[in-house]
């Protein structure tokens, strides 16, 4: 960790934090024009900005389809949101911090015989203690770096294909809490002593660096990839920690939250504006393109994250 501050230290500047402080006044950029015919898949889209989000591209005329693990509430959304929008809106049930979850939605995507113009990686949590899945993986190293990396990779030959896409990474600008970057010999938490907000931000940091790889996997086949921090808003998050966390939620970080529906505009307009068609490898704050932090522009630690990464998932018989 010494190597790294040494590293970082001289690289970090005072003017992106600022730069981050003003952003998080600021309201989204909107795109206004409907997107008919086109198709718009979604992770986590139950509750708070995937939800928001889902019913934001339905009222703007696209079809959906969402990747959501409750299957009660999904149809539930499901049905709301055709009757309200009469558009064409499917469902996947899947666990997206398991493996075999994860791939069998790859593969319902990547069978698809239409494009997927918007891929949005939104689903997400919080947890204020270290949780593994039946496999062996930490929660947040699962479902914010791994789920989103082996669905788009999987999706390469279709967007071959296609030659059609945005991807959308919903992550946060708590990647910031992994200040001092990852530490690639405890991805999940197993040396360390677990902290719920670093774990987070270290899930999202990773989610950002692979990003920069696989912008450039994507670039031939003109499809972008853009992470967005979403605002600091009002969603169950965290609805899974102690009475004590919900009740700060609630109490303390709800009232300073906005809502959900700038998130979703946001996320509308970064995934239909002409704009930012051309945009890929970015962060942006809502709408607004931000300097990423050192950490997260190590294209040295992208690479070994990679390589550990395919390590990781070789040993569970996953192909990167
Ligand atoms: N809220 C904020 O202020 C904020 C700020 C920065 C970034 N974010 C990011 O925004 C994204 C959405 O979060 P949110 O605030 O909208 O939280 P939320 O209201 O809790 O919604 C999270 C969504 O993800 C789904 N999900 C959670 N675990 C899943 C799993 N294992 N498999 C499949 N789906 C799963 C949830 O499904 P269930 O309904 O079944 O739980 C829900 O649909 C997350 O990536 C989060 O990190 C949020």
């Amino acid at each position: 960790m010494n190597s790294a501050i040494r590293k970082y230290w001289a690289q970090y500047k005072w003017s992106n934090v600022f730069a981050m402080i003003a952003n998080m006044k600021r309201h989204p950029s909107r795109h206004t024009e409907p997107i008919r015919d086109k198709l718009v898949a979604i992770t986590g889209a139950t509750a708070g900005i995937g939800y928001r989000t889902a019913r934001k591209y339905a009222a703007m005329g696209a079809d959906i389809i969402m990747v959501n693990r409750n299957e009660e509430k999904s149809e539930r959304v499901r049905r709301e949101i055709a009757e309200e929008f009469g558009i064409p809106i499917e469902h996947i049930i899947a666990d997206l911090t398991r493996l075999q979850d994860i791939q069998r939605v790859g593969q319902c995507i990547l069978s698809l015989e239409r494009p997927v113009d918007v891929l949005i990686h939104n689903a997400g949590v919080h947890l204020e203690s270290r949780e593994e899945t039946p496999e062996g993986l930490e929660v947040n190293f699962a479902i914010h770096y791994l789920c989103p990396l082996i669905i788009t990779k999987m999706l390469m030959p279709k967007y071959r294909r296609d030659r059609a896409g945005r991807i959308i990474l919903v992550s946060s600008e708590a990647y910031r809490f992994a200040v001092w970057g990852l530490d690639l010999e405890d991805l999940q938490w197993t040396r360390r002593r677990y902290s719920g907000i670093k774990a987070y931000g270290a899930g999202k940091l990773a989610q950002i660096l692979s990003m920069h790889i696989l912008a450039g996997q994507l670039a031939p086949y003109d499809v972008t990839i853009n992470a967005m921090h979403p605002g600091m808003v009002r969603t169950e998050s965290g609805k899974d920690n102690g009475p004590l966390y919900r009740w700060f939620k609630r109490n303390v970080i709800d009232k300073y939250s906005g809502s959900p529906e700038a998130s979703a505009e946001a996320l509308y307009y970064l995934g239909t504006s002409p704009e930012v068609r051309h945009t890929s490898d970015s962060f942006f704050h809502l709408t607004t393109e931000e300097e990423l932090t050192p950490p997260a522009r190590d294209a040295e630690v992208a690479e070994a994250l990679w390589r550990k990464t395919r390590e990781i998932l070789d040993e569970m018989g996953v192909a990167l």
